[in-house]
């Protein structure tokens, strides 16, 4: 099996009964502030598109790029469809030219001519990537490969049940927008990024260890950020806090905890993997590439500079009143959400920054309202949150009738952010749902959720807690741990107080617990 590296989650699976295609992203995304890393915008990408099989992971746009599927994938490709919930990705990928689906049922390995043989887990919870992430396990003669790529299942049983992997590639690095543009004091900052990237690695060395595939290949991140205005997000400048270690960070850090078989593809790269080895070529060696981080990043934001430019010019819509956009767009949604809304629980207040015609800068605030069900004026008041981002990308999204401002606006980074008291990730639930098909779904998820029983208890240290996290039930049996009278969910580091019960990272998620009986002597 021939596994070509194409960039960040990207590669090209050839085998002798057909290729596949996975995840190809080269245009910006997000506002252009993500930008694939190392570059890959030179590739043979018409060669490279011309393959038997298309899959794509999810809608997030580092995965989804709907520019160069439409110009460089043939529309002869099947696509390889994961089961997800609704048929955005679908409906999506139709609009673009392609008309050969292969829905494969969720879990199950599917023969496809020539005895190729794959199988998709989809993920399919609200804060699964923009509702849905998915996996692809591939095998060919013998050799077995499982594309994690950036889902975080619960445990990769179902795939280690499928025999011996020899070739195991996930993500490793950060894909999100904290700590980085929370308003707090530079130390705090660096020390919650700090921990965020130890329990990204962590994450990592537990499925790797789950698997124990003959070799791991990081991927999936981290992206680059070439607007100059999001330059310091990059890890070149000797920051502990940075959530984005990239590959060669990797290997440091998995050779400390005793890891020696990962593999890092640059674009280009060729790894051809059997069941006794691997070899790989490179389009340059990988180490120096590294060496020159810093050049090459400098090199490619020369070389995009025309792209960024162009992306922002095409934002400003001077024309939409803000406040009535959101109020028509938000408004019928806020009234038929009941879990969302109350778990929000409070208003959330956006600045929209902007300058008046004399050039000076105006701020409009508005709130959303989610206890009132209303989209109104700030008035003076207390708010759970508070981001504050140029008003022309609120003016782009309801231009565009952007559902998914998580999967535009917040992975852009081009925000900053305050919030009084915990996490709450029914916030970013409900901005990633603003259509009634994308709503509906989420609220039917936490309704079962909610309503689920979790029946089975485990004992950890002195305490009795139930086996699954209140947050996307991940085993504690394997992810949590208790030290004192606090347990930690490794799967995404959350906490909770066991005397109490109470979630200390997010509102709501209460875990049931009780001390041990201390035997009587
Ligand atoms: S499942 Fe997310 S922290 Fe436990």
């Amino acid at each position: 099996m021939r596994v070509t590296g194409t960039g960040h989650a990207s590669m090209r699976i050839d085998t002798a009964a057909g290729s596949i295609l996975c995840d190809p992203w080269v245009n910006p995304a997000y506002f252009a502030s993500w930008f694939p890393f190392p570059d890959n915008s030179l590739l043979d990408w018409e060669t490279l598109g011309q393959v038997d099989y298309l899959y794509v992971s999810h809608l997030h746009r580092d995965h989804f790029d709907a520019k160069h599927l439409r110009d460089f994938v043939t529309k002869d490709a099947t696509v390889l469809l994961p089961e997800f919930p609704t048929s955005e990705m679908a409906d999506e990928l139709r609009a673009l030219g392609f008309t050969k689906f292969l829905e494969a049922p969720n879990e199950q390995v599917v023969e496809l001519p020539g005895g190729l043989k794959i199988m998709i887990q989809a993920l399919t919870s609200p804060t699964d990537g923009p509702i849905g992430d998915s996996s692809l396990w591939v095998e060919y003669d013998g050799v077995r490969l499982l594309n994690q790529n950036d889902a975080r299942p619960t445990d990769l049983t179902v795939f280690a049940e499928l025999g011996h992997v020899h070739a195991h590639l996930l993500q490793f690095s950060g894909a999100i927008w904290y700590p980085m543009v929370y308003e707090l004091p530079q130390a705090a900052k660096t020390a919650f990024g700090k921990q965020k990237r130890e329990r990204q690695f962590d994450r990592t060395w537990r499925y790797i260890d789950d698997l124990k595939a003959d070799h791991v290949f990081p991927i999936a991140g981290p992206p680059c950020f070439l607007d100059d205005a999001l330059w310091q997000f990059n890890d070149i400048h000797g920051d502990e806090g940075n959530i984005f270690p990239d590959q060669s960070v990797f290997l440091s850090e998995y050779a400390k905890v005793g890891g020696t078989n990962g593999i890092v593809l640059l674009p280009g790269s060729v790894a051809e993997v059997t069941t006794s080895g691997a070899t790989t070529t490179h389009p340059q060696p990988v180490e120096e590439f590294f060496a020159n981080k810093k050049a090459h990043l400098e090199e490619v934001r020369e070389r995009k500079r025309g792209v960024i430019e162009a992306e922002k010019a095409s934002w400003r819509h001077p024309e939409i009143d803000v406040l009535a956009g959101m109020k028509s767009r938000i408004e019928p949604l806020l009234d038929e959400s009941i879990y969302l809304a109350k778990g929000v629980g409070g208003p959330v207040r956006f600045d929209l920054v902007g300058t008046d015609d004399a050039g000076r800068e105006t701020v409009e605030s508005i709130v959303v309202d989610f206890p009132g069900k209303a989209v109104r004026p700030y008035a003076d008041e207390k708010v759970r949150y508070r981001f504050r981002t140029e008003r022309a990308l609120i003016e782009h999204l309801l231009h565009i009738g952007e559902v998914d401002w998580v999967n535009s606006l917040f992975l852009s980074c081009r925000f900053s952010a305050a919030r009084i008291g915990q996490y709450n990730e029914f916030v970013y639930a409900f901005f990633k749902c603003l259509s009634t098909e994308r709503l509906q779904y989420a609220e039917g998820w936490y309704d079962e959720h909610e309503r689920s029983t979790d029946a089975e208890d485990i004992t950890l240290g002195d305490w009795v807690v139930q086996r699954r996290c209140p947050h996307l039930k991940a085993d504690l049996t394997r992810f949590g741990i208790v030290d004192g009278d606090q347990l930690t969910c490794q799967l995404h580091g959350w906490k909770f107080d066991l005397p109490s019960g109470r979630c200390l990272t997010s509102v709501g998620h209460k875990i049931r617990a009780a001390r041990t009986q201390t035997p009587t002597p």
